[in-house]
């Protein structure tokens, strides 16, 4: 049998390739290439291009390779773009799953692993924060991938399709074997564009708002190393191969780090100063979220290997040397 990974040329689907290859599975990748990357796909991976909301194509893909999991990366992740473009994210990340839900159930797919994220939770007083917590989302991302999660519970119950729901806190670093990472052109993602500052591809970069009600007045959130949110996805797979419950995790480990002390782990991994302007707040921005880590711990005997921060920077970092030698 065979996993379709969409947004196998991602960032995050393109670990979970090299991941699924390394354990001997077989793997075939659908992306629209919109902001992927066809050099990460390794060699001998089908990579179909297109959109998952055509169900024409995902139906002939899931029926010819005899896809029995789906884990769906493809979305569009970036929370002040969808500020500006609610319409997006909706039609990307909620109505293409629907028709990706239509094709599995159509092909008669086992299992599927959903990209879910910390922004259904919004600003929430919990902390850290638990699955079972309020959903109460702060930016149309957040909302269009809740809605996401309530279609596919419904789909699950009327279906039978078994699923894991992964709500992934700040993913960052990169494969720690340099064979992928962030490669995404106008990437937002702050420790990554800390790395591009760092190599010249910017002047300086921004700090969004300075007045929040944290320690240090920045925002604080849980980073978690790529390779080690893979990690869950593979112990996900594991849970519903051995007829593992449906169940929603959080991804992350539990510990929060403002903006400014990610920017002071960038410098010292950097060994070098760059500048960071203060300004003012990023819509869409909740002020502190953390992972809640009960429920993954206790569900998937999942170890986490890189969770150190400084590990986590210096894997992005390296990337980013490798992305600016290549270019040069
Ligand atoms: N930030 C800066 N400067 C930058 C980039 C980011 O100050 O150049 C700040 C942001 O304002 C925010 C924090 O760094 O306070 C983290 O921002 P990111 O853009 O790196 O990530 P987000 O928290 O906005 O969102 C990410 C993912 C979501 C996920 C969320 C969970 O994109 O999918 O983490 O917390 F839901």
């Amino acid at each position: 049998m065979t996993i379709l990974v969409t947004g196998g040329a991602g960032y995050i689907g393109s670990h979970m390739v090299l991941a699924l290859r390394d354990a001997g599975e077989d793997v075939v990748v659908l992306d629209n290439l919109s902001t992927g990357v066809k050099s990460v796909i390794p060699e001998g991976v089908p990579l179909y291009v297109g959109d998952t909301g055509n169900e024409t194509l995902t139906a002939s893909i899931l029926k010819w390779h005899k896809v029995d999991t789906i884990i769906h990366f493809a979305a569009s992740v970036v929370v002040p773009d969808s500020v500006s473009n609610p319409l997006g994210y909706y039609k990307n990340n909620t109505s293409n799953t629907r028709s990706l839900l239509a094709s599995a159930v159509a092909t008669g797919v086992e299992n599927f692993i959903f990209s879910s994220t910390a922004a259904v939770y919004g600003d929430v007083d919990m902390k850290p924060v638990s699955e079972d917590s309020p959903l109460r989302p702060m930016s149309p991302y957040g909302t269009s991938k809740l809605m996401t999660e309530t279609m596919l519970a419904d789909v699950a119950y009327a279906h039978g399709l078994h699923t894991v729901v992964l709500r992934y806190f700040n993913v960052a670093g990169a494969d720690p074997q340099g064979r992928t990472g962030q490669s995404t052109p106008g990437a937002t993602h702050l420790i990554k564009v800390a790395a591009e500052t760092v190599v010249g591809k910017r002047p300086y970069m921004q700090i969004y708002g300075t007045d929040y009600p944290t320690p240090d007045g920045t925002c604080v959130r849980d980073y978690i190393h790529v390779t080690d949110l893979v990690a869950a996805h593979s112990c996900a797979l594991n849970h519903l191969r051995d007829g593992g419950a449906n169940t929603t995790v959080n991804c992350g480990y539990g510990r929060g780090y403002s903006v400014l002390e990610v920017i002071d782990a960038v410098k010292r991994a950097a060994g070098t100063d760059f500048e960071a302007r203060l300004t003012g707040r990023r819509p869409g921005d909740p002020p502190s979220i953390v992972a809640g880590v009960d429920r993954i711990h206790e569900t998937f005997s999942w170890q986490p290997r890189y969770g150190n921060l400084d590990t986590i920077v210096a894997h992005a970092l390296a990337w980013e040397r490798h992305l600016r030698e290549k270019s040069s």
